[in-house]
């Protein structure tokens, strides 16, 4: 399965989540690959804790490079060998988990065809050997999204293919979301010039709310009763703004609640940092383990 991970706004928790969502997965005994497609800020190698990767690789065999034809083969990096969080932490019976890292200082490029070509290349070879293929694509309409749009569009029905859209829980962003998947050449019209119908794509299409405080949430536990009540206000006003948008309850494959740990570390969150040192809270790993297990459910 391939996994398009994507945002129209910046900062959503994409990168955070995905590598999370990643972990889970290989936790639940796939062979996962994370593949830095964010050319711009490629950081994902921070979240997984390898410093060598922490904004990209600096070998020149990053995944820009190899879109470039520079090199014939991106570097992959062993996260449960490389990582500082992970590294005495692979239990047994847990799949392989591989990040595919970007190129520091890489940057935006227009789209050439041999492109396209090369990206089928390389996720044909990837769904060879990985279970899950989760892709961190830049924040908003970018090349690296077009790039592999086009390039899954050939690929084999054999392998799904998901998109996940991250998004924060504010008016803002819901709009945003909504219009970089239904809007004007966003992800449907693409999806329906490349060949598919407009259901198909509405089927592959789930969001994910992140960094959500719910307003009985017990960190908001010392707000003042009028603003209780006023904040339950605002959040049923979104919950009627997402569903009026296309994102309601039934396209949505998580709700990320808000954690200190993904606040203030950008980290993995591991089953130890759950029950033993409890900085993080159980809510979030369910969160995660549930967006997790939800990416194979056959109708999602
Ligand atoms: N569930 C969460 N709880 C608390 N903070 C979070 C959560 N998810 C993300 N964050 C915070 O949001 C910030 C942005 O997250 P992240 O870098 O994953 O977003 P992104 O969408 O990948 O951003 P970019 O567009 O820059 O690549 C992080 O610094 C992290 O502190
Ligand atoms: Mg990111």
């Amino acid at each position: 399965m391939i996994v398009l991970a994507t945002s129209d706004k910046g900062g959503t928790g994409r990168s955070v989540t995905t590598s999370n969502l990643a972990y889970r997965r290989a936790l639940q005994g796939d062979d996962v690959c994370y593949l830095d497609f964010d050319f711009g800020s490629p950081t994902a190698g921070a979240v997984f804790g390898i410093e060598a990767a922490g904004r990209g690789v600096k070998t020149g065999a990053g995944a820009h490079s190899y879109l470039l034809g520079d090199v014939a083969e991106p570097a992959r990096i062993d996260i449960w060998r490389e990582s500082s969080w992970l590294k005495k932490e692979r239990p047994p019976g847990a799949g392989r988990l591989v990040l595919v890292a970007g190129d520091e200082g890489g940057g935006e490029f227009q789209v050439q065809p041999q492109m396209i070509e090369r990206c089928q290349v390389l996720l044909a070879r990837l769904t060879e050997e990985f279970d899950v293929i989760l892709v961190d694509l830049s924040a908003g309409r970018s090349y690296a999204a077009d790039i592999v749009q086009g390039a899954t569009a050939t690929i084999g029905a054999g392998t799904p293919v998901r998109w996940l859209v991250f998004h924060r829980w504010t008016r803002q962003h819901i709009l945003a979301a909504h219009g970089l998947v239904f809007g004007e050449r966003g992800i449907v019209q693409n999806g329906e010039r490349l060949g598919y119908t407009r259901e198909q794509m509405e089927d592959s299409i789930r969001f994910v709310r992140t960094a959500v405080q719910e307003p009985d949430s017990p960190q908001l536990g010392l707000l003042r009763p009028t603003q209780a009540s006023w904040l339950h206000q605002c959040h049923e006003e979104l919950l009627k703004l997402a569903a009026q948008r296309g994102l309601g309850r039934s396209m949505v494959a998580g709700v990320i609640p808000w954690d200190p740990v993904l606040q203030w570390r950008e980290q993995i969150i591991r089953d130890l940092d759950i029950d033993s040192t409890q900085i993080a809270n159980p809510e979030t790993g369910q969160a995660f383990d549930d967006v997790a297990l939800h990416l194979t459910r056959t109708s999602h």
